[in-house]
This record gives structure tokens, C-alpha cells and sequence, in this order.
């Protein structure tokens, strides 16, 4: 099966990644304490992102719930402000607050990126964090660099923690270009995906100063994610960490091309145009249903998988998916995903391509 969606092929093939894995331990390689690969991560992610400390997480839902749990207790507030589409609303179950009791306080237009407006208007009542997701992974986009730093000084200025949703952070990166810790600079704590970009198996990091670190550990085990042995994860996350910052440009000039080729051709529409980083959406003039039967329908027959997931649009008849230009992606042409999407095209209308 080729893949427009998954960041890499490694991730469902076990063997190559236990090779990839293997090559970096030896028979003296401890699997905890100091120098086991969860410890040498967690430091390794630290001092990439300019923080004192860095912790692992099973997951990042876990490890997002604990910062925002943390920045509450701290300062006695129980809200947190974030764009309406954020992950930790949309797609998590509003554990925030079925664990924790937090409200969000949504700030901005669902279908369009938060503006420093938005958000000052947002922290008329202080809260406790703001969260941001960079890139906002249901519209594709993310703040241009200064926008970033008014939003982040206008939380700080309200005494509001401020929070990044990094799990694609190498694709931020790769737009800003700008040192990993300087990005970082603007977040009390930082969330980083350990599968996504990184291409490991599961698991996330929390970065953040020692005291922080040291809440968000009794936080992590209270919540279940103090998990022994968890090296196999971390050692999975560290065979692309050196490599991966250097591939993302790469990564970012195919979802650049790939996007300008559907835009050109007109039968869907890329967005963001020109996409920012690796992750944009394509938007098609077709019912979700019909595309979702379409694409099991090419999924079937050639081995193709366009998407994990098409997702509605606030428009009837209308839909799209995301695309997030990694190792898979790299495989397919600009022509090859217009071809693509003609063909979904045809078959949720109904026409044979
Ligand atoms: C933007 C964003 N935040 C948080 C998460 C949650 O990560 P996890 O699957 O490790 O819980 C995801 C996962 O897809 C995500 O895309």
C-alpha cells in the first residue's frame, strides 16, 4: 500500500523500524536510569528546545491535559484560551475538562486563524493558559512570526501561561526557520509528538522548566502514564531526531508543488495556498460520504490511501482531507495527486473514471 497520509512507512512495518532501532543500542545500552533511551530523549529534546527539563508521555493527550492541569493549579484559574478547532476540543473528548474541570474559552473564528485580537478578546476574563497549534492541523495554516509573538505577549501580559501544541513542530520549523529554542522561548511548556514528524511508534514529550517538570511528573503518574520500560518508544523516536530537521525543507517544497498542481488544475483547491509548512488540506466540491466511499473504492483497487480521515465542511456538499507531506508523500508527483483527486472526483459523482 502507498500512502499520501501517513508521515512514513516505518511506523506499520515492524521490522524495518526494530533494524532502525537496533542499530542505535548495543549490549551494554540499559533500557532506564540515566543512560537508558528514555532519559537520554528526554534530554536530548530539552536542550533542542532551550528548556531545563523535558519528560515522556504515552501520550500527547496525557501529556497536554498535565501542562494545562499544572498552569491551573498554579495560578488558581479554570479556563484556558484556544483556537475553536484545537485538538484538545475536537478530538481528545474534552478531557480538559471531564478529567480536570477546565473550560475552554475559544478564541477566534472555528474556519480562520486566531488573530491577536481575537485573542485579546478572549482574556477579558484571564485564564489560566493559552494553547497554541502550530500548525492549526484543521485549517492548515499557522501564525506569520510576529503575529505569533504579539499573541503570546498579550497571554503573558493577562498572567496566562502559554502552551504549544507542537506535535508537528519540525513543520513549523521548517516554515519560520528559525533555532528550535527560539521557538520554544515564547512557550512555558511545550508538547512534541514522538510519531508524527519523528516517525516514532507513540508518545509524546512535555518541555518546560524544572519546577513545571517536576508537577507534571506527579501529574503523569496520578494519571496513569508513569509507565516503566517505556524505552522501546523512546529509542523509535530517536532514529530520526538528527535527521529529521534536514528533511523537512524538503518535505515542504513537495506539499508546495503538490499543492500549486491541484490549484492550477482547479478541480479542488489547496489550502493553505501556498501551504506554509508540509500539512495543507485539500478541499473538494463533493459530498463527504460519496469521496469516503470513492476512496476505499481506490483504496481497493489500486493500493492507494488518500487520507486517515475526510473530514465535513461547514459548506453542504462539500469536504476535505489533510495531507502531510512526509517520507509517503514524497513518492507521489504533483500530476499523480491531481490524477488522483480526478479520479475521486468521478467515482463520488457517480462516474466511472
Ligand atoms: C495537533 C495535535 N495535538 C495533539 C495530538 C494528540 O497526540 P496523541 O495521539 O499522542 O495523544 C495530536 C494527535 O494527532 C495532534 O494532531
Amino acid at each position: 500500500m502507498r500512502s499520501l497520509f501517513l508521515h512514513a512507512p516505518n511506523r506499520r512495518r515492524p521490522r524495518v523500524m526494530l533494524e532502525r532501532m537496533l542499530a542505535l543500542v548495543d549490549d551494554d545500552t540499559p533500557p532506564d536510569g540515566p543512560e537508558g533511551p528514555v532519559a537520554v530523549l528526554e534530554r536530548r529534546l530539552a536542550d533542542l528546545l532551550g528548556k531545563e527539563r523535558a519528560l515522556f508521555f504515552p501520550s500527547g493527550t496525557m501529556a497536554q491535559q498535565t501542562a494545562l492541569r499544572v498552569h491551573a493549579d498554579r495560578r488558581g484559574r479554570r479556563t484556558f484560551a484556544a483556537h475553536p478547532q484545537t485538538h484538545l476540543d475536537v478530538w481528545e473528548e474534552q478531557g480538559y475538562n471531564a478529567v480536570h474541570g477546565l473550560t475552554l474559552r475559544r478564541a477566534g473564528d472555528p474556519y480562520e486563524l486566531m488573530t491577536a485580537k481575537d485573542l485579546a478578546a478572549a482574556v477579558g476574563e484571564p485564564p489560566a493558559a493559552v494553547v497554541w497549534e502550530l500548525p492549526q492541523r484543521d485549517l492548515g495554516g499557522l501564525p506569520e512570526w510576529d503575529d505569533l509573538c504579539e499573541q503570546t505577549a498579550i497571554a503573558r501580559a493577562a498572567g496566562a501561561a502559554t502552551h504549544l501544541d507542537g506535535a508537528r513542530l519540525w513543520e513549523a520549523q521548517s516554515y519560520y526557520r528559525r533555532p528550535f529554542d527560539e521557538i520554544a522561548a515564547l512557550f512555558d511548556t511545550v508538547y512534541v509528538s514522538l510519531y508524527k514528524s519523528l516517525q516514532g511508534v507513540r508518545g509524546a514529550v512535555l518541555a518546560s522548566d524544572a519546577a513545571t517538570v517536576d508537577v507534571a511528573a506527579v501529574w503523569r503518574q496520578r494519571l496513569g502514564g508513569g509507565i516503566g520500560d517505556a524505552w522501546p518508544l523512546a529509542l523509535a523516536a530517536l532514529v530520526h531526531l538528527d535527521t529529521l530537521a534536514d528533511r523537512m525543507p524538503a518535505y515542504r517544497e513537495h506539499a508546495i508543488a503538490v499543492a500549486a498542481a491541484i490549484n492550477a488544475d482547479g478541480a479542488a483547491r489547496a489550502h493553505p495556498d501556498p501551504p506554509q509548512t508540509p500539512l495543507f488540506h485539500v478541499h473538494l466540491p463533493a459530498d463527504r460520504r460519496a469521496v469516503e466511499q470513492a476512496g476505499q473504492e481506490i483504496l481497493a483497487e489500486h493500493g492507494v490511501q488518500l487520507w486517515g480521515r475526510v473530514r465535513p465542511a461547514s459548506e453542504p456538499g462539500r469536504c476535505a482531507f489533510e495531507v502531510t507531506v512526509g517520507e509517503n508523500a514524497m513518492e507521489f508527483t504533483p500530476d499523480e495527486v491531481v490524477a488522483l483527486i480526478h479520479d475521486l472526483l468521478a467515482r463520488a459523482a457517480g462516474r466511472r473514471p
